[in-house]
This record gives structure tokens, C-alpha cells and sequence, in this order.
């Protein structure tokens, strides 16, 4: 943990910076220890005191001559033992001990690119006054460790920003500390906490991330009970990595791989515990609802290492008017939208809308908080249902309401870093229950891998447009996001558009993308959790998977539960053959069905349609009471 001391004279926006990106996780294993002031009206040390961060203000004014300042200065900040010390708009010419002391470890922050152009005694705005008046183009900001000169000592991190025609001192003070001092220097801060900053004649070294990774003996927790957290777990034991697994709840059939705890996946204290009292070194939460309800961040705050987004960031899965915005404000092709939390606003909308159109509960709902509304008729239905009826719960308390959309849906998973994406290959779901896209929406009834429809050409303009623009979007909300983001992507006639992300892996999606890809999956996840995907080359088998969901009759509205399940012993006998287990228990030392969805059966071939041959042919080697399934999953790869 690095030990921070920031020293500000005024307002304290940099202060501001450097306490969100701690608290967003943007800096990590970092501690603000405390505040120094000269200044008791001070902005910056009310800042302090909301973020609990103690404060001290030595003041000039207090002190006889200089000499006592310097030492009680020094002694103020010596008290809080840093490890780093930030002047952050420290206006005091610094004592010369502390200077000494400090050496490689106190910053600065300069509002302007040092040496091209600085000039002594310039300070605040009277910088960019000065920038403007001798007609400079390129203004900007840099971080430097403190030497004895002014603005000498070396340089960590710098970033310009362009002088606009016209821009008056004001405007350009302001988009240099936005686009310039409020990055760099939270970044400068986590590049020395993760030791990646060294000193070597007078001149930076900035380290490439390392990856953490542990090298062996790893203890491994998925968070989940389904398919995808079976396919995540049957992929985490071929690690060498991993010497024990644990699943909470599981289910019977990721009991193979994994002892089952039961533990809920939203009993947020039993987890926390149960990973610190096992030693967990790992904990890979599967699910959206403990993602979107901050898992990942309890875990972070008793120091397990945790593979998922922070709260602040499954928002992305987690509201859809988030996520609407979010595209909208950065450019990111999705379906032309308006938000509402008034039902009656909604309606009156929907009065002079084009039909078909869409209404979406803002929140979480299985799947299934999206309608399709054919007439207007409907879609006052529609707006009853979920804002007055709410049938999806709160997550009904703001609905959006979007432009319908033709074309062939595709999902992509990728691993994030927080900076970094790395794609998965392209899958398929079909999420209607009955044959030809027809009956009522599921969490999925099969899918495909890859998607013949999702071309080069496709892509690339994703690759251009949305994927890499939504990692920054978030990155620029204060919202960086680690773990895997799900795009669900619609292709139509004006191009791919966002349909929606999640926050996780998909499933069924999971069950075919994962049994191809030819990584070690801890590793992967350990590089997202470090920052440094960038070294990691994804690899995927050149072949085709498809997964046919068996289902009891009557999902996704009522079924039975408790018929026990025969055959299961057949996939251990076939190569490139899978049961994955969605709703599944052991009753005695049987196993019975216990969910709508009840196992994934995938096969691979070495194209789509031998894939798909494979695993309607392997349907029929388990059998259960009120068996169900659709016949036409991967159909759409005789229109490719
Ligand atoms: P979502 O939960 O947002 O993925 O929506 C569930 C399903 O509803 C999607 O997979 C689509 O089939 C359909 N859907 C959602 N939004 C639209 C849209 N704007 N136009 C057409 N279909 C949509
Ligand atoms: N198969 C869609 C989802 O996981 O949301």
C-alpha cells in the first residue's frame, strides 16, 4: 500500500481527481494518508474532511520566520509517514530538507509541458495568461518528481492539449486540467504505487505492467449455480494453475470439478467470509445480479482478488438508461432512444412513435424486461406492466423506451482490463422458447459458435466503433472496467448497433465460446485483474461448437422439478462432448432436475453443421421426465 500525502493550496481539484480514482479502483493499492494545507480556507481540506481523509493546515502567517514554517511543515508531513508526497497546487516554495528527504518521492504537478515552455514564478492561471500571450499552440500538463530547481526535476507523465483560437485564460485553464492535470497525475500516482516508476540519471523509467499471477497452488471460487459458471469451471480445471475449486451455490454437475458451498450468490457476508476463512485466491463471480450489486468490491475491500466489474461499473449491464447514455454521449451505434421515468411522459411519447417499437425496463429482469410493442394499444399495455404493475420489480422505476431493429443478432464476449479488450469469437443464442423464433422469451434456448454472419468486414467496424469506444467511455465516466463486457449486437441494414451489453459472460453463449478457446482461462482472468491483457494473444480452435439447452416443458412459465436424469455417464465417454448442468441436484446420490433450463448439451465438429449434427445426436443420450428442446438451434447457418 502506497501512503500518499497531498499537499494543496487551494480549491483542490486535483485532490478531487485523486480521490475518485482511488475510490473507482482507477489508482490501486493506494492510500490517501492525509491532507496538508498552508491555506485554512482551503477548499481542498473540506474535500478532505468529506472523504474522512485527516488533514492539517500549517500556515506561513502562524510562524515567526521561515525556518519554523520549514520545520513544522516537514514535521506535519513526516507525521503521516508517506511514502509519496503530492504537491497537488502546493503554493509554498518548498523547504530544501524536505526536498533532501523526499528525493524519487515527492511530485508535482505543472500546468504546463515542461521544458518547451514554462518560465519561472508562473503559477495558477497566470500560466496560461502567459501561454496566450507569447502564442504558443500546444499548451498541456506534467507530473515530475522534485528536484532542487523549479519545474527540473524528472519527468513522469506529460500531456498536451491544443490552444483553441480564442480561448480565453479561463477556458484553457479549464480543458487543460480536464483533459490534462486530472489524468496524468491520479495515473503518475498508480504507476509509482505499482512500483513501475524508477529514477536513473535524472531521467523516468516507466515499467510495462507485470503480470501478478501466481504461479501455482491457486484456490478458485465461481460465484453462480448455471451453465455459463459449469462451462467457467470445467475451462478453470484444466489450469495447472488451480490445485482446489470451490462453487457457490453450484449445482451436480460442477460438483465434478468444483465442491459445492451452500452459499447464495447474493449472501454477500457469507461470501466475503467463506473466502477469507479458506484462503481463496481467487474469486470468479459469474452472475449479474452480485456484480451489479457490488460483490466485487466487498471482496476487493477484505483483499481477495476478484475477476468481475465494481459496482460502479456492472451499471453498464445493470441500467439500461446507463448504458443508452453512455453510447449516446460517446458516439456508439445503438437504437435511437428516449428515457422516461414518468409513465404518462411515456405515454404521450409513445403517441405520435413509429410501431413496432420497444420498451425496456431500466434494471436487471432474467432477460426478460424487454418488449416488443406491435401498436400503440400494446404499448400502453407495455408501460403499465413495467412502470405502474411493475412486474420487474424497481427495475421498472425508469424504462427506455427504442427504435425496433432488423437484422441478425450476435453475441461478442471479450476480457477487459480496464484499458485493454481482447474479443472472444462470435456466438449466437436463440432466446425465444419454441421453434422459429416463436413463444415467449428465455434466458436462451442454444447457440452457435462462431456466427457466419459476423464477417471481417463486421468486425472491423465494431472494432472501430464499439468495442474499444466502450472501454474508453467508461474509463472517461470514472468507471473503469475490469472482467468480461457481452456485446449483444444487432446487424442491420446501416451497420452493427449495440442491442445491449451484460456485464458477465453470456449463457448459453459461454457453453460454446469457452470449450474452444485454447488459453489457460486463469491466466487470461489474472491479466485482466493486473492491467496487462495486453500481453495476452487470445487463441480459439478453427472449428465450430453449437449447444442445444434441454429444458423442462413449460419453461419459462411453469414446469416441474425433481425427475431424475439418466445418461449423463455418456459424455465422459466422447471427446469434444459436453453437459453442461444448468438446473440440476443431487437427491441422495442421484441427480435430478431442479430449473426451467436444465442442462446445455454442446458438441463441437469441425464446422457448424457437423457441430450441430454432434449435439442434436448427443440430445438424445440423457433422458428426463418433461424433456424439452427446440429442433432448430444453428438453422441460420443454412442462410450463411
Ligand atoms: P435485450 O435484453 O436488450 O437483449 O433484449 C432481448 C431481446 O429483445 C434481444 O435479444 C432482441 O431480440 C430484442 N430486442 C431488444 N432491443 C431491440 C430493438 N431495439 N429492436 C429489435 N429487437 C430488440
Ligand atoms: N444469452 C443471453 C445472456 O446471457 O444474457
Amino acid at each position: 500500500m502506497l501512503n500518499v500525502v497531498v499537499m494543496v493550496s487551494g480549491g483542490g481539484t486535483n485532490l478531487q481527481a485523486i480521490i475518485d480514482a482511488v475510490e473507482a479502483g482507477t489508482i490501486t493499492n493506494t492510500k490517501i494518508a492525509g491532507v496538508i494545507s498552508n491555506n485554512k480556507n482551503a477548499y481542498a481540506l473540506e474535500r478532505a474532511a468529506k472523504h474522512g481523509i485527516p488533514a492539517a493546515c500549517i500556515s506561513p502567517k502562524d510562524f515567526e520566520d521561515r525556518a519554523q514554517f520549514n520545520q513544522k511543515l516537514l514535521e506535519a508531513v513526516d507525521a503521516f509517514e508517506p511514502d509519496l508526497v503530492v504537491l497537488a497546487g502546493f503554493l509554498v516554495v518548498i523547504p530544501p530538507e524536505m526536498t533532501a528527504k523526499y528525493r524519487n518521492r515527492m511530485i508535482n504537478i505543472h500546468p504546463s509541458l515542461i521544458p518547451s515552455f514554462c518560465g519561472t514564478g508562473y503559477y495558477g492561471l497566470k500560466v496560461h495568461e502567459a501561454a496566450l500571450a507569447r502564442g504558443v499552440k500546444v499548451v498541456g500538463a506534467t507530473v515530475h518528481f522534485v528536484d532542487e530547481g523549479t519545474d527540473t526535476g524528472p519527468i513522469i507523465l506529460q500531456k498536451a492539449v491544443e490552444v483553441r483560437h480564442g480561448d480565453t485564460p479561463r477556458e484553457l485553464q479549464r480543458r487543460v486540467m480536464e483533459q490534462a492535470e486530472w489524468k496524468i497525475l491520479p495515473r503518475a500516482i498508480d504507476l509509482i504505487a505499482n512500483g513501475r516508476v524508477t529514477v536513473e540519471d535524472q531521467k523516468t523509467v516507466i515499467e510495462e505492467p507485470t503480470r501478478s499471477g501466481q504461479e501455482a497452488e491457486m484456490k478458485v471460487l465461481i460465484v453462480g449455480s448455471g451453465g455459463r459458471e459449469h462451462a467457467i469451471a470445467a475451462s478453470a480445471a484444466k489450469s495447472p494453475k488451480v490445485t482446489k475449486m470451490y462453487c457457490a451455490p453450484g449445482n451436480a454437475g460442477i460438483a465434478e470439478f468444483a465442491e459445492c458451498v451452500p452459499i447464495g450468490a447474493m449472501e454477500f457476508d457469507k461470501l466475503t467470509a467463506f473466502a477469507k476463512e479458506n484462503r481463496i485466491d481467487l474469486v470468479i463471480v459469474g452472475m449479474d445480479d452480485p456484480l451489479v450489486g457490488g460483490l466485487v468490491d466487498e471482496l476487493e475491500a477484505v483483499g481477495i482478488r476478484t475477476f468481475g466489474p465494481r459496482k460502479n461499473a456492472a451499471i453498464l449491464e445493470g441500467s439500461k438508461a446507463f448504458s443508452k447514455n453512455l453510447m449516446k454521449k460517446y458516439n456508439i451505434p445503438t437504437a435511437a432512444f428516449e428515457n422516461f421515468i414518468d409513465p404518462d411522459a411515456a405515454v404521450a411519447y409513445l403517441e405520435t412513435a413509429k410501431f413496432p417499437i420497444v420498451l425496456k425496463a431500466d434494471g436487471l429482469a432474467l432477460g426478460k424486461g424487454v418488449l416488443i410493442c406491435q401498436n400503440l394499444e400494446e404499448a400502453k399495455e407495455g408501460v403499465k406492466t413495467i412502470m405502474l404493475d411493475k412486474k420487474f420489480g424497481s427495475a421498472g422505476n425508469e424504462m427506455v423506451v427504442e427504435e425496433f431493429l432488423v437484422g441478425r443478432e450476435v453475441s461478442v464476449l471479450s476480457f477487459v482490463d480496464g484499458k485493454t479488450i481482447k474479443t472472444m469469437t462470435s456466438a449466437q443464442d436463440h432466446k425465444r422458447a419454441g421453434d422459429g423464433d416463436t413463444g415467449l422469451n428465455t434466458g436462451g434456448m442454444g447457440t452457435f459458435s462462431p456466427s457466419p454472419f459476423y464477417t471481417d468486414e463486421v468486425e472491423q467496424f465494431c472494432e472501430k466503433y464499439i468495442y474499444q469506444a466502450t472501454v474508453d467511455a467508461m474509463a472517461e465516466e470514472g468507471r473503469p472496467f475490469k472482467g468480461v463486457i457481452f456485446f449483444g449486437l444487432i446487424l442491420t441494414e446501416d451497420g452493427p448497433k449495440v442491442l445491449e451489453y451484460n456485464a458477465r459472460f453470456g449463457d448459453p453463449e459461454a457453453q460454446v465460446v469457452l470449450p474452444r478457446m485454447k488459453n489457460d482461462l486463469i491466466e487470461v482472468v489474472e491479466a485482466c485483474i493486473d492491467g496487462c491483457l495486453g500481453q495476452v494473444e487470445l487463441e480459439f480452435e478453427d472449428n465450430a461448437a453449437v449447444c442445444v439447452v434441454l429444458a423442462s416443458d413449460g419453461y419459462p412459465l411453469k414446469y416441474e422439478k425433481g425427475f431424475a436424469i439418466s445418461g449423463l455417464e455418456k459424455f465422459k465417454e466422447h471427446e469434444g462432448y459436453y453437459c453442461f448442468h444448468a438446473g440440476t441436484k443431487f437427491d441422495g446420490d442421484k441427480i435430478v432436475t431442479n430449473g426451467g433450463r436444465v442442462l446445455g448439451v454442446t458438441a463441437k465438429g469441425r464446422n457448424l453443421r457437423e457441430a450441430r449434427e454432434n449435439a442434436y445426436a448427443a440430445t438424445d443420450w440423457v433422458e428426463f421426465g418433461n424433456k424439452y428442446m427446440r429442433h432448430d438451434i444453428g438453422k441460420a447457418i443454412d442462410e450463411a
